[in-house]
């Protein structure tokens, strides 16, 4: 049967709170049927009965990222959303959802900032309000936010499940606030009901960057909620926080992200101090805008064990970000500590100096009956947990990690005849799943955790295969362009806190790279148009920074970061010239800049950074490739970057991929590239003609290489290709991160190559599966869930047969390429399988 599947209101599935003008409609649709497109829609939008708008019968195969064209939205309320399709064949379908509007403008936030005096207090504030309802309750909400990280509870109960609410931003100009159904633990009767909201420090008020420091953004905690309960027979009840709440202490004694937390089980509330209004604006105040960061996985220990050192270790098998949940019976007042801690060392001690200043560890003090501990306000980066104080005999089933991080839809599925490569796989998606969290992090266990620009630009891609990352994106870019400025540029962490510096190449490039991605991935205009500014700016930075000729060879660079050609002394940066490398990525993102203007219908500037362009590229010419078309940097990196951004002229590029083949041959085949360079390695041989050398560099299992890691036991990316040293040492201690998903970037070539998934038109309205066979690899099964609907590739060959299965949603079409053929099969949507023996080899 031809159906609407899957349809969504702004990515979300009928969502609460949503402060979106003109919110877009999204849908899938499936059909037994092959090559069926939508010809028609009609989409009908009302609000209690009211129509606010008719679309009509649009003659129109759009289906995704509708945008909304009715009367104007009103806040607080709900809308119905009716939509019906008519396809090809004459088939209709219809769906009908809802959404409902959020507070549109702060000052419907009937409700104000409070604090409490906390000075030289450690523990962790609840804020509390008694309230009764009159009646039949139709709908209850809560809006709330705060200075810090907070949790709502009512009548005992957690109100919703996120977790480090309100989020991260850029707080001075935006912090989010959430909308939650409090409907149904309510208790209608006239009944007291109590609403808790616990406001701990977080990343507002708590120690946290790279000096561990307090207050990063403020020196008080505060918390602003606003309930609204809606009767049956229409009136309305509504109250916010204000000094008539209190405010008292409870079982959670400290929490620090970087630092745990403590819970004591034995001691009962007391009030912690008067409640006062707190001079905050509101101003700043929006609506959630993805996600939230929610419990995804809860994953059982795989065995205990007492290391040389005597520590009781338990090992949960995969390294995350999250915290430990238990449940404990010990002797009233028994102080229990879990440290965690992402790798044992080589003799099999519990390893924990690569946290740096970071201690995470969570302190349980139990009240002697059985408790259940977890820490809800820090997180960490952890495999094994070392647990000290027990008296009692205890079970390991009683300790389970909870996995934590940003819920975004997963959309990518790789697997492979190899088994290495499919683990490579799942470190990709745990290096995403641990550093996704609220904010693209560069790793979840030292004290860092910040939102390093760079590595997320050279992850986006691969990530936006494996996860829906178009809100978290949009969240993360507002933060970025509200933190540039035309005198720093981009800074190297967003949300910043590390003060004003100037800008530093392939990190700043992440104002242009991530909306291009975006666009592309999801076909959404509205990123490009909300961060057009921001683009252009940042190509206005770099031009700043040239004098005489139009290259970036100025200032500080991080490089091609931790590449291997060149580690000396605490020289971060490889062998490749920061200066090419800045003045390739200043070629890149004005390519890009160029794009975004031409589809924004801007017409000038896609003009006038043409002529930039065009100095660019002759001015890097005529300073980094000679004139018989060799390098001045003619490291790995260096060939890389000039041929995957085309920067040389036809003639040069022989000899400029001859020099990148014969570097690799010098390393027998290794890749020696930092974070700039590892994204584009493969992808650059495969593109000119060395796809079996890039298959070749991809299944390299001793060092450096990806399947290293898994031989080595790698459960998430390293940030270092020698994080773990090939005799089982540690690198380093101060700089060496088991969870850092650069080197993850591998996985866009694995989705698009071997898998051979790549899109034409943006959001894969038209796409290919033309998959690129490597030695080494017979088969490989890969989805992806597109805007349109999955899409997959699975081809096997085996004894001189290739068969191949492919999956074409509805309402897009594609050119499939066989193994051996010189021209692609155009098809519709559908499942198609291929089968033929052939004699030639890959
Ligand atoms: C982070 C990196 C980051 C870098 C800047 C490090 O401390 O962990 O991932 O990009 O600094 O070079």
């Amino acid at each position: 049967m031809f159906t609407i599947n899957d349809f969504k209101i702004e990515y979300r599935q009928a969502p609460i709170g949503l402060d979106v003008e003109k919110p877009r409609f999204s849908w899938t649709m499936t059909s037994p049927k092959q090559e069926v497109k939508q010809q028609e829609y009609r989409m009908v939008v009302k609000a209690n009965e009211v129509l606010v708008w008719d679309s009509g019968a649009c003659q129109s195969d759009a289906s995704h990222l509708v945008e909304y064209a009715g009367d104007e939205l009103r806040p607080l309320t709900t809308y119905q959303v009716m939509l019906e399709v008519l396809n090809n064949y004459g088939e209709k379908a219809s769906i009908t959802s809802n959404f409902e509007t959020g507070l549109m403008d702060y000052k419907n936030m009937k409700a104000d900032w409070i604090t409490v005096h906390n000075e030289g207090r450690e523990e962790v504030p609840i804020f509390r309000k008694y309230f009764k309802v009159q009646g039949e309750v139709a709908k209850a909400r809560i809006y709330a936010s705060a200075l810090g990280v907070y949790e709502l509870s009512l009548n005992g109960n957690k109100v919703g499940d996120y977790y480090f609410t309100p989020g991260w931003t850029s707080y001075h100009h935006r912090i989010q606030y959430q909308a939650y159904d409090i409907t149904e633990l309510l208790k209608q009767t006239k009944e007291d009901n109590k609403l808790d909201m616990t406001v701990a420090n977080g990343w507002f008020k708590g120690i946290f960057g790279l000096e561990s420091s307090p207050n990063n953004y403020g020196d008080k905690i505060a918390a602003i909620a606003y309930v609204r309960v809606e009767y049956e027979d229409g009136s309305i009840e509504e109250f916010g926080t204000d000094n008539s709440w209190s405010c008292f202490t409870g079982e959670t004694i400290t929490s620090e992200m970087y630092l745990g937390e403590c819970i004591d089980k034995t001691i009962s509330e007391t009030e912690f101090g008067e409640v006062e209004l707190y001079s905050f604006p509101k101003t700043v105040l929006v609506a959630q805008e993805n996600e939230q960061v929610k419990i995804t996985k809860k994953i059982k220990p795989i065995k205990s064990l007492v290391t040389p050192k005597g520590e009781t270790v338990i090992d949960f098998g995969q390294n995350m970000a999250g915290f430990v949940c238990c449940k404990l019976k010990q002797p009233k007042g028994t102080k229990i500590t879990i440290k965690h801690a992402e790798v044992l060392d080589k003799e099999g001690n519990f390893y924990t100096e690569n946290l740096r200043a970071a201690a995470p560890d969570d302190m349980f003090i139990c009240s002697g009956s059985e408790d259940v501990f977890m820490p809800r306000f820090t997180f960490h980066g952890f495999r094994y947990i070392a647990i000290d104080g027990l008296v009692n005999t205890w079970d390991i089933q009683d300790f389970t990690a909870c996995a934590l991080h940003t819920d975004m839809e997963e959309t990518g599925t790789f697997t492979c005849s190899n088994a290495k490569v499919n683990r490579l796989q799942k470190n990709i998606e745990w290096g995403q799943r641990s550093n996704f969290l609220d904010i693209p992090t560069d790793c979840p266990q030292r004290d860092e955790r910040l939102g390093w620009t760079g590595d997320a630009q050279v992850f986006a891609r691969t990530a936006a295969f494996n996860f829906n990352t178009a809100l978290f994106f949009t969240k993360w870019l507002k933060d970025l362009s509200t933190e540039q400025t035309r005198k720093y540029g981009v800074p190297y962490i967003v949300p910043n806190i590390l003060g004003e510096t100037d800008a530093a190449t392939g990190w700043g490039d992440a104002a242009t790279i991530i909306p291009w991605t975006m666009y592309l991935v999801y076909g959404d205009r509205r990123i490009l148009e909300n961060q057009y500014e921001s683009m252009k700016d940042w190509v206005e930075y770099i031009h700043s920074k040239t004098e005489g000729p139009e290259l970036w060879q100025q200032g500080f660079q991080f490089g091609d970061w931790v590449a291997l050609d060149k580690e000396e002394g605490s020289d971060r940066v490889g062998a490749t010239d920061v200066y090419f490398i800045a003045s390739a990525f200043y070629a890149y993102s004005t390519s890009l800049l160029i794009e975004t203007a031409k589809i924004l219908g801007k017409n000038e500037d896609a003009e006038k950074y043409q002529q930039l362009y065009e100095r660019i590229i002759t001015d890097f010419r005529a300073e980094y490739i000679t004139q018989k078309g060799r390098l001045v940097s003619e490291t790995q990196t260096g060939c890389i970057l000039a041929l995957h951004f085309d920067l040389a002229e036809e003639k040069d590029r022989p000899r400029i991929l001859k020099s990148l083949v014969e570097n690799l041959k010098r390393h027998d085949n290794h890749l020696v590239t930092g974070f700039l360079g590892t994204p584009y390695l493969c992808q650059t041989l495969s593109e000119n003609g060395y796809h079996q050398l890039a298959g070749e560099v991809f299944l390299k299992e001793d060092f450096p290489s990806w399947l290293y890691t898994v031989n080595m036991g790698a459960t998430t990316m390293w940030e270092r290709w020698n994080s773990i040293n090939p005799d089982g040492n540690f690198d380093e201690s101060g700089m060496n991160s088991f969870n850092h998903y650069a080197y993850g970037s591998i996985g866009d070539w694995m989705y698009q190559n071997l898998a051979g998934i790549r899109l034409i038109e943006p959001a894969y309205k038209r796409f290919m599966i033309k998959p690129e066979l490597i030695g080494g690899i017979s088969w490989v099964e890969a989805s992806f869930k597109s805007a349109y609907g999955r899409i997959k590739s699975k081809w096997s060959f085996e004894k001189n047969i290739f068969s191949m299965d492919v999956e074409v949603p509805v309402n897009t079409e594609a050119e499939i390429w066989l193994i051996h053929s010189d021209k692609p099969i155009l098809v519709g949507s559908g499942s198609y399988h291929f089968e033929f023996v052939t004699g030639q080899s890959i």
